[in-house]
């Protein structure tokens, strides 16, 4: 009877390894130098690759990988640095009326803003919704004057806090809450001023 001669590669073929298996084994029992395996390493598309040099597979991976980078280090980034430029606080006209459409707008030297001009006073504007304080400091805070225990429009401005006149919730000039009856945190609210006009915005 005639024996049969193989290859490594018809052997391995005939054992049942195929695709990525048998080039894996090939690769594994194969020297660097063994011309063989070069002949054997075919693509999908059924073209010879040159070599198993994994550095150049490693470049064809880095490739599409580099411009999945580029997506992400994009724009978003850039679109977070755009928001921290809002203004807040006292700041130039110009830069007041970089806001557009604020909650409230509201002219520091009507009557109606008087109370704004001691700290510790207050204002409910934008019908009765927010309330804008001046502390201590001679910063401008604003909230909702919707509580979080009731929905009472009945949060004012108190000093060093907001607190709500119905049963007594409080909440810090950060909206959070600093007592058990505020069953949560309010929300609040920027603000920013040229010294003549005062914006409150989300
Ligand atoms: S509704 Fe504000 S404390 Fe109850």
């Amino acid at each position: 009877m005639k024996r049969e001669k193989y290859s490594r590669y018809e052997f391995l073929k005939k054992m049942g390894f195929q695709g990525g298996a048998l080039m894996a084994v090939l690769a594994s029992c194969t020297k660097p130098g063994d011309a063989v395996l070069e002949s054997l390493i075919v693509n999908k598309n059924g073209e010879t690759v040159a070599s198993l040099d994994s550095t150049k597979i490693s470049t064809k991976t880095t490739t599409p990988g580099t411009s999945t980078g580029g997506t992400s280090s994009g724009g978003t980034s850039s679109g977070g640095t755009t928001a921290t430029s809002l203004p807040v606080g006292n700041v130039s006209t110009a830069d007041l009326a970089l806001v557009k459409n604020p909650l409230v707008k509201l002219d520091l030297t009507s009557s109606g803003a008087s109370p704004l001009a001691t700290a510790g006073g207050y204002v409910i504007a934008n019908s009765n919704s927010i309330v804008i304080g001046k502390t201590a400091s001679g910063d401008y805070v604003a909230a909702t004057t919707t509580c979080s225990h009731e929905p009472k429009r009945q949060v004012i401005f108190n000093r060093t806090e907001f607190y709500c006149t119905a049963h007594g919730a409080r909440f810090s000039l950060t909206g959070a809450a600093l007592n058990t009856i505020a069953r949560s945190g309010i929300s609040t609210y920027r603000t920013a001023n040229d010294g003549k006009t005062l914006i409150v915005y989300a």
